[in-house]
């Protein structure tokens, strides 16, 4: 039992570490918990009645609401030391098409990917025209996204899309990459479902960086609009900026490409209101004069009016 808990001790950490905040815990499993404690803390506990002996009544709890689903303490995360150094590969010779294929088999068929990609779910590489001038950078596949293998397919990647279309552009158009090529595996459920989304750990991030530099080599694209912090983070490195709004709106640099920082869709999916809408817009107006994309006046107004 004492190794058991140990184990839990050690795993809880571990999850609060890797960003996690909230777990649910089953009733079942809270007295379990309970049972153990008294067990441990009473000086019979090295008897089997003492574990099952009652709580005095005046300690009994306040009475806990059934939680949603139930947590599974189970290794899902790796630790920095299990993820190991970046690969070193090179892209072959040929045509802007045939070295993105052989980047993209290059990706799908990466052990250390394919190792953090539950069964069913796909390694996740970038999408659109290889002739892209504009490459939008996420984070992270989610779940929608790992089921499909296309990044942005989920209700992020839907308002993405409307971002592009106001921009006067089709996705196809345009590039979409994430630096992650895997979903960061989460705590999964008793049915070996994952719920949420983490962000990446740093050696997560530096494993799949080089696959998002060789698809920016490849494509060769005028601009790139990193849409959200770890986004950011993963390009102009982790630790360079504490909020969003230091670097938002700004241009900086990547591989010799400008590169403008804006909000992640799901940040407007959460704050629906006409000035998180104009922030994210006004960056991409930016974009648009920099790419030379003709701008009317009614897109210039887009979220003014009713801010
Ligand atoms: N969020 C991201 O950052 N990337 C995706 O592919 C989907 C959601």
């Amino acid at each position: 039992m004492h190794a058991s808990l140990t184990a839990l001790t050690a795993e809880l950490k571990r999850l609060k570490a890797s960003g996690v905040k909230t777990l649910s815990v089953s009733e079942e499993s809270l007295r379990k918990l309970r049972e153990v404690v008294v067990a441990r803390s009473s000086p019979q506990s090295a008897t089997p009645a003492a574990v099952a002996k009652p709580e005095s009544p005046v300690a009994a709890p306040p009475a806990y609401r059934a939680p949603v689903r139930e947590f599974v303490a189970k290794p899902v995360a790796p630790d920095a030391a299990t993820i190991p150094a970046p690969v070193a590969f090179t892209l072959p010779e040929g045509d802007k098409a045939a070295r993105w294929a052989a980047l993209r088999a290059q990706v799908l068929g990466d052990p250390v990917c394919r190792a953090h990609v539950r069964p069913g779910k796909q390694v996740v590489f970038g999408v659109g025209s290889v002739d892209a001038k504009i490459m939008f950078v996420g984070e992270a596949p989610g779940a929608e996204e790992e089921v499909q293998g296309e990044p942005f397919v989920g209700p992020a990647g839907q308002l993405l899309n409307k971002m592009i279309g106001a921009m006067g552009l089709k996705r196809e158009e345009i590039y979409i990459g994430n630096i992650m090529n895997w979903r960061p595996e989460m705590p999964v459920d008793a049915r070996g479902m994952q719920f949420g989304n983490r962000p990446p750990t740093e050696s997560e991030l530096a494993y799949c960086l080089p696959y998002l530099k060789a698809q920016i080599e490849v494509v060769n694209p005028d601009l790139l609009v990193a849409l959200g912090s770890t986004a950011a983070q993963g390009l102009l490195g982790v630790g360079t900026f504490k909020t969003l709004g230091e670097v938002r709106g700004q241009w900086r640099e990547f591989a010799g490409k400008p590169l403008m920082v804006t909000y992640h869709p799901s940040y407007i999916l959460r704050n629906q209101s006409n000035r998180s809408k104009r922030m994210i817009w006004e960056d991409l107006l930016k974009v648009m004069e920099r790419a030379s994309l003709p701008i009317t006046d009614k897109q210039r107004g887009f979220f003014l009016d009713r801010a």
